[in-house]
């Protein structure tokens, strides 16, 4: 059992009849208290209008002669502080290593959420700008998944709008034939930029086609409607070829269009319900009560917008899936719209959880990352450069200094590496704080980031090689203080997912896996293992085999791949 749940019971035993699930076993701040805190007996003696100490020394007696705690001891106001026995360290590593996920609990079990994640505007190139989403949510994906969770990755792709009648229109006078053939995103980006230039002319003509090609397109003209498709088409194609090195995939590519038709029945019911009053012209839901301000749901020239293509898409979502709850990522600044939109769904019964995870900015090398400052990099030279750069750190760790050109299996661990390091290096930050992307953070090999935890697991392989281990055999035994505190954080790791998940912060994650390599790292100075005598080093080698799982599921959780030999 678990020392939570011990403790828990113990709660239970001392006041029979209450709902003690809010009681939790905290790692000690500090390691002169002991292995573990709880601080619960305050909560509880507040509720009761008891003495905390008292209660606490209620709740010790009951945990007295428990073979998993070796010291016991109620301090200030009331804590319980724990100190754990060998024995129940080694039992509890080996029940993590038993359990194939490692005991990561399957909270989401039967659970379904979707997340709608990076969603760029079609017909253009992805470009530095769009990381975040896709790498944050592409972790939250996965976290959520590891905790057992069907989760439905949606693509909301800006795939409708004005830019449609400027690409219709440049597409067909303005590109060579050949152009029209081979056509990729990044003719349909140049094509947006002639044409959106030519429709700021004086005399206005070009402007009046473009929006004469939108109208048609709107009204469903079969031959603008299927050049759109295939520029959609040819976009996702282009972003999917970034998504399989980000290691992203969708499930749906449901753009802004698929909810057009069901914007006016929405407009409709929020009219029908008295929620969405005329307002200059304009259709409007007041959330000023709430400090919300005003939402537009209908523009005073009848139009649509992005308030009520999400409050339909929510509901198409929540008919189709019936989800547990729809996670939202998406840059800070949509802050506004998401709270309004929440606000007015639930309004009309949407009893669906709709959580927003906000991003900050980044910034690139220290500057603010725009076409101004002419730093607004594609995505896909972004991550070329960084295979480049990993190219050379594969390249200098080869023995013989050669410039020898790479091999395929040089290039596919580059990739390995630069990926991963691009993408720790957001999922390192808190979502919300705004981040500055460098190369030598992001690379560094002796600091916070991916290559460094890579290499942690590169490293932890190699000694299982050569030790001729594979994995996990026989008892864990912990006697030394470096190899015990290794031990208790490795135990940690579960109750490290969910908070990541419970927090929508992958970053939770990348802290925790951050310290236990440093804490693996100081137990491998401290503690002899290949050395030691034969029942010692096979315990010892098991708390490496089991380090070596933890990092590599916990990576893979953020989407960073751990290849064996670096
Ligand atoms: N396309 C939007 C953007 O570029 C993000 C869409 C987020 N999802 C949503 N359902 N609103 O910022």
């Amino acid at each position: 059992m678990d020392l939570s749940s011990k403790v828990r019971a113990a709660f239970e035993a001392a006041f029979p009849g209450n709902d003690f699930s809010f009681v939790r076993v905290l790692p000690a701040t500090d390691p002169k208290f002991g292995d573990y805190q709880c601080n619960d007996a305050l909560k509880l003696a507040k509720a009761m209008k008891k003495n905390p100490r008292e209660v606490a020394s209620m709740v010790m007696e009951k945990l007295s002669g428990d073979e998993a705690i070796s010291k016991i001891e109620v301090a200030g106001p009331g804590f319980l502080n724990i100190t754990v026995s060998g024995e129940w360290i080694a039992a509890s590593l080996a029940a993590v290593a038993a359990d194939k996920n490692l005991l990561v609990p399957q909270k989401g079990a039967g659970k379904r959420v979707v997340i709608d994640y990076s969603s760029p505007n079609a017909a253009k190139q992805m470009h530095i700008g769009h990381i975040r989403s896709t790498v944050i949510g592409g972790a939250i994906d996965r976290i959520f998944r590891a905790l057992g969770y069907e989760v439905i990755a949606d693509n909301h792709l800006g795939d409708w709008g004005t830019q449609f009648g400027i690409l219709l229109k440049g597409y067909r006078e303005l590109l060579t034939e050949d152009e029209r053939q081979n056509l990729t995103v990044a003719t349909l980006e140049k094509c947006y930029v002639l044409s959106a230039a030519k429709a700021k002319e004086e005399d206005g003509l070009w402007r009046e086609a473009c929006k004469a090609e939108l109208v048609k397109l709107q009204q469903g003209d079969e031959e603008n409607l299927a050049l759109w498709k295939r520029f959609i088409d040819i976009s996702i194609g282009e972003f999917e070829r970034m998504y399989a090195k980000l290691g992203v995939k969708f499930d749906t590519y449901r753009g802004e269009s698929y909810y057009n038709d069901m914007m006016p029945g929405v407009v409709q019911r929020l009219q029908e319900a008295s929620l969405a009053v005329e307002s200059e012209g304009a259709l409007v839901v007041n959330l000023e009560d709430e400090k919300l301000g005003v939402a537009i749901v209908r523009k005073s020239d009848g139009g649509y917008n992005y308030t009520t293509s999400d409050l339909a898409c929510v509901e198409s979502r929540v008919k189709e899936y019936d989800p547990e709850r729809i996670i939202y990522v998406t840059d800070a600044r949509q802050q506004l719209h998401f709270k309004q939109w929440f606000s007015i769904a639930a309004k009309t019964g949407c009893k669906t959880k709709l959580v927003h995870v906000p991003f900050g900015l980044m910034s690139f090398q220290g500057k603010a990352i725009s076409t101004r400052e002419g730093n607004l990099i594609r995505l896909d030279e972004l991550l070329s450069e960084a295979v480049r750069r990993s190219l050379a750190i594969v390249a200098s760790r080869n023995a013989d200094g050669t410039s020898a050109e790479p091999t395929e299996e040089d290039v596919r661990l580059a990739e390995q590496i630069g990926y991963g390091a691009v993408k720790y290096s957001d999922l390192s930050h808190d979502p919300v704080t705004d981040i500055d992307f460098s190369w030598d953070k992001a690379l560094a090999l002796d600091g916070n980031s991916g290559p460094y935890l890579q290499y942690a697991y590169a490293r932890v392989s190699s000694l299982m090689d050569k030790a001729g281990v594979s994995g996990v055999e026989g008892a864990f035994s912990v006697e030394e203080p470096a190899e015990r505190r290794l031990a208790l954080q490795l135990l940690e790791f579960p109750g490290a997912v969910v908070r990541a998940a419970e927090a929508y912060k992958p970053s939770v994650l990348a802290e925790y896996l951050f310290q236990t390599a440093q804490l693996y790292s100081s137990f491998y100075q401290n503690t002899p293992v290949l050395k030691s005598e034969d029942a010692v080093k096979r315990a010892r080698l098991n708390l490496c085999a089991l380090f070596g799982q933890i990092l590599s599921k916990g990576l893979s959780c953020l989407g960073i791949e751990t290849p064996r030999h670096i």
